[in-house]
């Protein structure tokens, strides 16, 4: 039996490869509306997706062959998986080829933050030059506070650890062994707002997670903390951003994402503040990264679809 699969939100052209490589006819299709989507659906064994399609009960009701879905990345927060798993159609993701490039993004955003890197390069293209506003910190000696030991936050320790950062970690998954031979001390999460001179998160956007530094929790931080968000939007609750900048409970927050993307007219405007550094969700958004989430997506279903054992979600 030939399978086929369909190729959402520009996905790396090796997934088509690979497919192709394991017999199974890939189908790229962007830019389709949302009418054109549920019709097409309907003849796929697969469909792929990034973030941008979101995957609802309805989709998956237009999808009659469907068998399973393949997220090209880590979170599938833009796919009903209860919907899904009712229709007896597998979720899959690729926990892994995502991991050094947001860690790298992450280290970016933290010496940017740090260096005021973005807001310098802005005065300088505009004819300006004032090297006494863009003043910065060294990251040397100061405490990184990581929420969510994971794969990511893990590469991000190591990396800041070689600019002689200490680094704590709250992470109520995480084993003691995992943290001592990172030389991680784990905290809890109060002892980390305490102390912490950078907080960095990487974890999903749960019920726990959602709104975990905002006004109400301002004064547990420690004054002046700089905070860096590549994990997903809302983890910091973005309203209250500004007030916790002006009152001086943050130093400078660096985001990647946010709880809309693109983002609303209300967050455009929060992310004007000066002490905001933005970037549009790049994390995950190098060759390698992409390379290797196509690639390892394509392999994935392809042994779901021929019934062989899978990585899954
Ligand atoms: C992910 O969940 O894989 C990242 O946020 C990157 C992406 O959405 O492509």
């Amino acid at each position: 039996m030939s399978f086929k699969v369909l190729l959402l939100d520009n996905v790396d052209p090796l997934c088509e490869k690979a497919f192709k490589e394991r017999g199974i006819e890939p189908v790229r299709k962007t830019n389709l509306s949302g009418d054109e989507l549920h019709k097409e659906i309907a003849d796929y064994d697969g469909i792929v997706v990034r973030s941008a399609t979101t995957v609802t009960p309805e989709l998956l009701a237009s999808a009659k062959n469907l068998k399973v879905v393949g997220r090209a990345g880590v979170g599938v927060d833009n796919i009903d998986i209860d919907a899904a798993t009712t229709r007896g159609v597998l979720v899959m993701n690729t926990p892994d080829g995502n991991t050094i490039s947001t860690a790298e993004h992450t280290c970016g955003m933290i010496l940017a933050l740090s260096r005021n890197i973005p807001q310098s390069v802005e005065k300088v293209k505009s004819g300006g030059w004032d090297r006494k506003k863009y003043m910065g910190t060294e990251v040397h000696s100061k405490t990184l506070g990581i929420i969510g030991l994971g794969k990511i936050g893990a590469e991000v320790t190591k990396r800041m650890q070689q600019f002689g950062m200490n680094v704590i970690a709250y992470d109520p998954f995480a084993s003691r062994e995992k943290a001592e031979s990172l030389g991680v001390e784990l905290v809890e999460l109060e002892k980390l707002l305490g102390s912490s001179d950078y907080i960095t998160v990487h974890t999903p956007l749960t019920e726990k997670t959602k709104g975990l530094i905002s006004l109400e929790s301002a004064s547990k931080l420690k004054k002046g903390v700089r905070l860096v968000n590549c994990a997903r939007g809302g983890i910091y609750k973005e309203e209250d951003l500004p007030e916790l900048i002006d009152q001086g409970y943050v130093d400078g927050v660096a985001l990647d994402v946010y709880s809309q993307e693109p983002p609303t007219d209300e967050v455009y405007e929060i992310i004007k503040h000066p002490k905001i550094i933005c970037t549009p969700h790049l994390g995950a958004s190098t060759e390698e990264a992409q390379e290797k989430v196509a690639e390892q997506i394509a392999q994935q279903m392809s042994d779901a679809l021929e019934k062989k054992s899978f990585k899954g979600s």
